[in-house]
Parts: C-alpha cells; structure tokens; sequence
C-alpha cells in the first residue's frame, strides 16, 4: 500500500495565528518542504492572490534577505498581498520598498537622524516611563483582584509615548498614531473592520487614499519643526534633503515599523517569562543579564512574522526553480526556531549566546530602529524586575489576526505578592 504524500501545511492563512505562532507546520516545512508553494487563497473578504514561495530555514531566510539582486523589495514591494497596480510607484517611494542603490541614499539620510547619542538621551524617559506604567499597574491590581492587563495599562501606552518622543510627535497628537498604525497593521482583524471601496472590496490600507490624512499630518508637523526646531528625528528629517513624498512615506514607515513591533515585543517578552517561572526568578536574581535575556525573548517571540520579497531573477533555492517575478516570502519566527542554528530551539535560554535571531531581519534593509527597540525592552524589563512582584498568566493572552505582526490584544497577568 503506498502512503499518500503528507500535505503542505498552510502557514498563509491569518486566522491560523490567532492561536498562536503554527511552529509543528513551520517545522514540517522546515524539515521537508524548505521552500514550498503557498497558495494565497481568498480569506476575510481578501480576494486570492497568485501564490507564494515561502522560506522557512534560517540559512535560507538570510540568503534571500541579503541578495537584494536576487529579491527585491521594489518589484512588488514586501507585503504578501499584491498591491494595485496603480499604487506600485506610491508605495515605492518608501524605503522599505526600494532596493541598492536607490535605498542607500534614503537609508544614509534618514540614519543621520537615528544616532545612538539621540536614542541613548531617551533612556532616562524611558526608565521613568517605565517605572511609572508598572507602578500604576502594580496598584491597581493590588486594589481589585491581584490581576492586571499588561497591554492594556502598560506596553501599548510605553511603546506608543516612546516613539512620539523620538519623533518629536507633540503629547495631544499622540492618539492620532495609534489610529493611523492599528488601521495599518491590525486589518486582517475582526476588531478592526476593512474600510469597503467603491466596488465593495475592502480598500488596501496602504494605499494613497487611506493614508492622505496621515501625509497632511506630517507636512504641518514638519513645517512647525523648520520653525521650532528639537532634538526629535523629525526635525533631522524635516531639515534634510528630502522630496514632500520622501518625508510623508518616512513619517509612515517610522510610525508603524517603530510602534507595532515594540507594542509586541513588550508584551510578548512579559508572556514568556511569566510561563517560565524558573527563568523569571533567574532574571530577578541576576543570574542572567537583562540585555541577554532580551535578545532571547525576540527570538522566542519575533514581532514581525515575514517580510516579502520578489524574485528579480531566475533562481535555484533547496532545489526549488523560482522564477523571476514569483513571490519569496520568508518567515522569521520560523527561522528562528530552526534546529539546524539553535539547540533546543523551543527553550526560553535567557543565557543563550550566541543567539543569532532573525527577528531584526538582515541585509541591506535590517532594522533601522534596532538600537532603540532593544533599549526600550531592556529597560522595561529592567523595570518590571524593580517594581512588580513575580508573575505569572492569569489567562491565555488575546492574539492579534495577523500574519504580519505576532501581537497580543490583551495580556492578564497574576502578580503574585
Ligand atoms: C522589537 C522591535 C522591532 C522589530 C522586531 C523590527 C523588525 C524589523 C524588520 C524585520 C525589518 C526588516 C524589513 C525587511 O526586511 O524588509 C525592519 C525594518 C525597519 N525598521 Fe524595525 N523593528 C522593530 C522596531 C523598530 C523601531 C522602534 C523603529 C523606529 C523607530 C524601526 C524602524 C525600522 C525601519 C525604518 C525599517 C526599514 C529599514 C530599511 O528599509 O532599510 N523598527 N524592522
């Protein structure tokens, strides 16, 4: 009798992670489909899609984020949903969209306005941000039933006052980014219904009719900051050799790459160390380093799920043909967890060194904000080991629907002293 071949699983589907990152079908790709074709079926009023390579080894997640000749970010930009055709250039003009050369130059431009001096300077904000959330936190559980919603009182606001002050984004307008980003990142999620276009087809936030607001906002920001100028990336940018459309899509870029991942960073980190309480009580007795520790919660739980890219020409992966205009999706949490780089891979080791995860991405276009995400995680842990007592699940955490990013709605934590 011959068995019949196993299926590919389906990592696509954005409802699969509500449940949690698929790591046994990330795994089975891994050990015998590494580069295997997905197909990009109709989902939440999303109609289907060409289909897509996705890559799930960690060699083979770094060789294709570092052959920008090979995959490109321009073709069809880096999200899986195809754009409309008419929004390509549009969407092009960020720098997350273009490949060398042309992504160099805005690269170099916007870094000036990243230095470590100006991200060190914002620690000490951070610390007393920190500090004050987990306080606040700390006393309200103490005065209902010992319980609090991490996300809810502490990481969506720590991760949002960050990046505005970085930015230079004044304290009313705060509220404002969080609509813009949530309407970006969160719309594959029940809690956030698609925006229908014209022909009923849910209209793609990325595109230049969802974000005009978002521009307007920039340009007057930019305007105030040529005449009141700080110590933000704003106005480094506002001062720097930047076209209208340049400045908007860097507006957008650094607000949603910068306030979505650490909004999932956080909470994610807090989730595993209150399911392992042996490492909690390590961390808390010093007997890992909180830097250490952090690159391992980012590996654990990586952010970002996958970035796209597109074959710019023909190529041979794990024996696979692709061909030049075919979509390569690698995934990051998979990567991750590869037992090929990481021993062990499904042990939280706050010691692990060398931890050589993925969840920055690689190549040419690695995390700009890096630096400043591990800065924040490092001194909210830092924090978090001062002012609360251990801690541990209250309930399972509420997941964001979402292929994209690995976010968490809520985050019920007991605090047990
Ligand atoms: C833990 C938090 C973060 C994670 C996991 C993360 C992850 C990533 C990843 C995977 C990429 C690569 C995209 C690609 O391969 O196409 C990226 C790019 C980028 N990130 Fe982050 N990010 C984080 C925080 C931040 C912050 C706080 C900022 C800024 C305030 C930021 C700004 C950027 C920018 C500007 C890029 C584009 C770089 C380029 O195209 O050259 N990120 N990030």
């Amino acid at each position: 009798m011959t068995v019949p071949p196993r299926p590919v699983p389906d990592v696509f589907d954005p409802r699969l992670y509500a449940r949690g990152i698929p790591h046994d079908a990330y795994r089975e790709l891994r050990d015998r489909h590494p580069v295997a074709w997905q197909d990009e079926h109709e989902v939440l009023g999303w109609p289907a899609g060409p289909g897509f390579w996705a890559v799930t080894r960690h060699s083979d997640v770094v060789r294709v984020l570092k052959d920008a000749r090979g995959f490109s970010s321009c073709l069809g930009a880096t999200q899986i949903r195809n754009p409309d055709p008419a929004d390509l250039p549009f969407i092009r003009r960020m720098m997350l969209n273009q490949d060398p050369p042309a992504h160099g130059r805005l690269r170099r431009l916007v870094s000036r306005a990243f230095t470590p001096a100006r991200v060190e300077r914002f620690e000490a904000a951070a610390t007393t941000r920190a500090r004050d959330l987990l306080t606040a936190a700390y006393s309200a559980a103490r005065d209902g039933d010992g319980t609090v919603d991490a996300v809810r009182t502490v990481t969506d606001e720590y991760a949002l006052l960050n990046l505005t002050d970085l930015l230079g984004v004044p304290a009313g307008d705060r509220e404002l980014l969080l609509t813009w980003t949530e309407r970006v990142i969160a719309y594959q999620d029940p809690d956030e219904p698609p925006v229908p276009g014209p022909d009923g087809t849910p209209v793609n936030p990325r595109s230049p009719a969802m974000l005009k607001e978002m521009f307007g906002y920039a340009q007057d920001l930019a305007a105030y900051k040529r005449d009141h100028p700080g110590d933000d990336v704003l106005t480094s940018l506002a001062h720097a050799d930047l076209s209208e459309g340049e400045l908007e899509m860097f507006f957008f870029l650094l607000t949603v790459a910068g306030n979505d991942t650490v909004r999932s960073a956080a909470p994610g980190g807090l989730l595993a160390l209150a399911a392992h309480p042996e490492e909690q009580r390590g961390l808390r007795s010093g007997r890992f380093g909180v830097a250490t520790a952090v690159e391992e919660l980012l590996r654990f739980h990586p952010p970002v799920l996958h970035f796209r890219r597109t074959a710019a020409e023909d190529r041979v992966l794990r024996g696979r043909r692709v061909r030049r205009g075919d979509k390569v999706v690698v995934f990051h949490a998979s990567a991750n967890h590869d037992e090929r780089v990481f021993t062990d891979p499904h042990r939280l080791d706050l010691a692990r060194s060398p931890n050589p995860h993925v969840s920055f991405g690689d190549g040419p276009h690695v995390c700009l904000g890096a630096h400043f995400a591990r800065l924040q995680l490092r001194v909210l842990h830092e924090q978090a080991l001062r002012v609360l007592p251990p801690y541990e699940p209250a309930a399972p955490p509420r997941r964001l629907v979402s292929h994209f990013i690995n976010g968490l709605k809520s985050l019920p934590l007991r605090l047990l002293r």
